[in-house]
Formats: C-alpha cells, structure tokens, sequence
C-alpha cells in the first residue's frame, strides 16, 4: 500500500495473499479474490499522481514470458512491475505448434536458472502455466493460456465493475459472442459469480462451450433477450485465430445477430455500462458508435485498472513467493 512518502508498506503477515501462483480463477475463494481487489484500490488514485514509482518490488525481478502476441496485457505487466520497482525481463518467443510443449520446459529450466522471483506466461496451450508453475521455483501468473483462463483479465473487469457500480452483488451480467474460445469469458464468469453477479452467455449454438451450464451462468442464444435488463453488456471478440472451419457464417452475418450497435444495446438496461477486452474487431462484435460512448463505455478505464490490479497481484504474490 503506498504511503505519503511513495514507499509500499507491506500489509500485515495475516492478511499475506493465500497462493502461491496465481493460475486460474478457479483455484481462487471469495476471500483471495477480495483480497487482491481490496490491494489494487489505493493503486487506482496512486496511478494518477505524477511520479508513479514504489519500490514494494525492488531487487526482485519479473520475467513476462509471452508465447502469444500481446499489446496491452504484455505492456500492463511490464508497467505494474516497473511501477512496484521490479526489474522487469520481456521475452516474446515464436514457437511452432509442434515443439510447443518441448520450448515450454526447455524454456523453464533456463528461466528458473536465473532465479526470477515473478514469472508472466502467455501461451496457446491450455494448461501451459500450470505446467510452467510445477518446473519453476518462482511465482508463476497465468497471463492467458489457450482457451482456459485468463485471471488477471477478470480480476480487473471485476474491478472495473465495482468502481462504478460500488458493488457486484446482484448485479447482471451478460457476457456475449464467441463464449466458446474465450479464456476471458470462462474467468468472468466465474470470478463474477464467485462476487455475487447473475452471469448470462450469450452467443450462437456454434460458439457455446459444451460445459458452459457448468460454469454458474444462464446460456442464452439470442442477443435481444440475452442481455435484456443486463446492468453489464461485456462483449468478446471473434477469435478466429482459434477457429478451425466455419464457426460463422460471415463477419457481416455474425455482426447482424451478435454485434453490440445501439439498437441491440436499448434492450439492457437504461445505461447499461459496455466492456471489452480488447483488441476489439470494430464492426464484427461491436459498432463503433458503442464502443466510443463515453457515458457508457469503460473500454478504455479497463486498460487503466489493469495497471492496478496487476501491481497488487505481483506484489501479493512476491510476498508469498518462494525467494520472499
Ligand atoms: C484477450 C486475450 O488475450 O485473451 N485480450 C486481452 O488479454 N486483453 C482477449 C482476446 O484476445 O480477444
């Protein structure tokens, strides 16, 4: 927690973070997640001062090890670790889909040599940070693998939710489109219902997970009914990337049903607050005359509590860590 002075003072050992990775939501209860929301508010008006440098983190060191292209994840992480005083390492690593696993713990036990106290991983296979946090004596947070999780992404939408709306009790949820290969969608909707939200999944037969019943939430397939009411439209975007043959017709087809424009909007509730992980497909999930709403939109304010949320993670975790 930052003082006057700029110094982070270390909470008090009984309230020390319960994990010791921070992998999925699913390995978190409710207290762990109030915990890290609860050390990530005083960072939201520290952001906003002018020198923004805590040294909570000094002489520990962050390596972000992304396997997946990454713009604001990968800059967010590398940001709340140079803010907390982190000596910050960026390795961006190309891999082919055959030698995936191999480079993954070829790259582990290089890491681990060097004795990093905070590891970031991004990586296209499900199950690769767990897989990382059982070869590495560090820290380990998942920063979005395959199709699975994506804790911190959540954690800074819950966030962002409860600054605005001062609580997620009660609150409805719908999050929408391709719900199938979204490790965003699955943290949500988890961490959300864990806070006390009512969690809906909206989108075509063709992108609903087959075990999306199983994750707390109400599926729906039509987008006017599915977000009516909804205090939260949080919309996901097409990820063709993970798409092998035709999930969708077309773009333009999916954007007709699917797409966030200010007519399908009108059906949640009067002021409905829009969200999206970004990198958003303008036109495809969403309009841009949505996504650009200032009275509503909190695009941009989620990149920011990123920055927050991130820190407390880091910190919360290097306290526990192994090298603390
Ligand atoms: C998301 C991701 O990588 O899972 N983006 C992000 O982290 N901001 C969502 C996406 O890629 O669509």
């Amino acid at each position: 927690m930052p003082t006057r002075s700029g110094k982070a003072d270390a909470p008090p050992r009984a309230e020390r973070f319960r994990l010791h990775h921070l992998l999925a939501i699913s390995d978190l209860k409710r207290e762990d997640a109030d915990h890290l929301l609860a050390r990530a508010e005083p960072y939201v008006s520290f952001l906003e001062q002018k020198s923004k440098k805590l040294d909570a983190l000094r002489g520990r060191t962050q390596i972000n090890l992304f396997f997946e292209s990454s713009t604001r994840t990968q800059a967010s992480f590398e940001l709340a670790g140079k803010r907390m005083g982190a000596d910050v390492v960026n390795m961006s690593v190309r891999t082919s889909s055959v030698s995936k696993g191999e480079t993954l713990i070829d790259t582990a036990a290089t890491l681990n040599a060097m004795s990093p106290d905070l590891l970031v991983v991004r990586h296209p296979s499900s199950g690769a940070a767990a897989l990382l946090a059982r070869k590495v004596s560090c820290s380990v947070i998942n920063a979005g693998d395959g199709q699975h999780e994506h804790p911190t992404q959540a954690l800074l939408d819950a966030f962002t939710i409860r600054q605005r709306l001062g609580t997620l009790e009660g609150v409805e949820i719908a999050i929408c489109g391709d719900v199938m290969h979204s490790r965003v969608a699955r943290s949500n909707a988890l961490l959300l219902t864990l806070l006390g939200a009512s969690v809906r999944l909206v989108g075509p037969p063709t992108l609903m997970p087959a075990d999306a019943d199983r994750w707390g939430a109400r599926v729906h397939h039509d987008m006017k009914s599915g977000i009516a009411g909804a205090d939260v439209v949080m919309m996901l975007r097409l990820q063709t990337e993970r798409m092998q043959g035709g999930y969708v017709p077309s773009a333009r087809e999916f954007f007709w049903f699917y797409g966030l424009d200010e007519d399908k909007l009108k059906h949640a509730k009067p002021g409905a607050l829009v969200m999206h992980p970004g990198p958003m497909n303008r036109g495809v999930e969403i309009d841009s005359a949505v996504a650009d709403r200032v009275d509503v939109s909190l695009i941009e304010r989620q990149v920011r509590m990123g920055v927050a949320i991130r820190m407390a993670v880091l910190e919360a975790l290097a306290e526990h860590g192994a090298n603390a």
